[in-house]
């Protein structure tokens, strides 16, 4: 998606994915083996996620990166947290105790500037990307990482000519695909998630699964 396709969902709020609650998986599955308190966590495509002020109450250090500066300022003022902002290369940082959210472009971050992550959270990020889009996204989140960095990935699997996205489907041999050669990979979770989903059904989804990796970058 272009980033006017983001932008122009953020003004007229058509922001569906956001959920006003810590995501169920997260919770579940947090935190992921190797990952200790105080670890650095980094959220692609962070939106105005509860997971990042949720990761930060457990005690993580937390960065995101996200290009709407709408969606920026409504995390800050939602939950009523003071920031500093201040330029950092081509972004502008915003600050608040240990958590630091970028603004800007995801494909322009580079990693002298990230710095090092322990972890990377993944929650409608990767299934956000086009199919033509996702093969840039893995290999530039796979030169943000570094060794040994943990990743909790969570996609959507369904019928894709049911609905077009996003949120996309990307199954587990594209899962494979994109991040096979840069970390192991291992599914933790597969749920059945139609049910709960009124949304998707009255799109016309017939079958609808949540899934969660545990990825290691090698
Ligand atoms: C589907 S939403 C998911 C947001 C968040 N992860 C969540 O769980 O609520 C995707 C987000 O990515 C942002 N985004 C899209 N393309 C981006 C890019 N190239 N760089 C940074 N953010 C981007 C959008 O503005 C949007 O907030």
């Amino acid at each position: 998606m272009e980033p006017d396709f983001w932008h122009d969902r953020w003004e007229s709020g058509r922001i569906g994915f956001h959920l006003d609650t810590v995501n169920p998986w997260l919770e579940h599955h947090w935190p992921m083996p190797g990952v200790n308190r105080g670890a650095r966590v980094f959220v692609p495509l962070c939106g105005k996620s509860f997971d990042m002020l949720w990761l930060l109450e457990q005690g993580y250090r937390v960065t995101g990166i996200e290009i709407s500066q709408l969606a920026i300022e409504a995390f800050f003022s939602e939950h009523r947290l003071e920031a500093q902002t201040e330029p950092a290369g081509q972004f502008t940082r915003w600050r608040h105790k240990g958590l630091d959210v970028l603004c800007g472009d995801f494909f322009d971050l580079d990693k002298s500037l990230l710095g090092p992550v322990d972890a990377i959270y993944d929650r409608a990020a990767l299934i956000a990307m086009p199919p033509a889009l996702r093969p840039r996204y893995a290999a530039q989140l796979a030169g943000l990482a570094d060794r040994d960095t943990r990743q909790l990935l969570i996609t959507l699997d369904y019928n894709q000519p049911e609905m077009s996205g996003p949120p996309f489907s990307v199954a587990g041999d594209e899962v494979n695909r994109l991040f096979g050669d840069s970390c192991s990979i291992e599914l933790v979770d597969s749920t059945d998630v139609l049910e709960e989903n009124a949304k998707f059904r009255d799109s016309g989804l017939t079958s609808l699964r949540e899934q969660t990796y545990f990825l290691i970058h090698l």
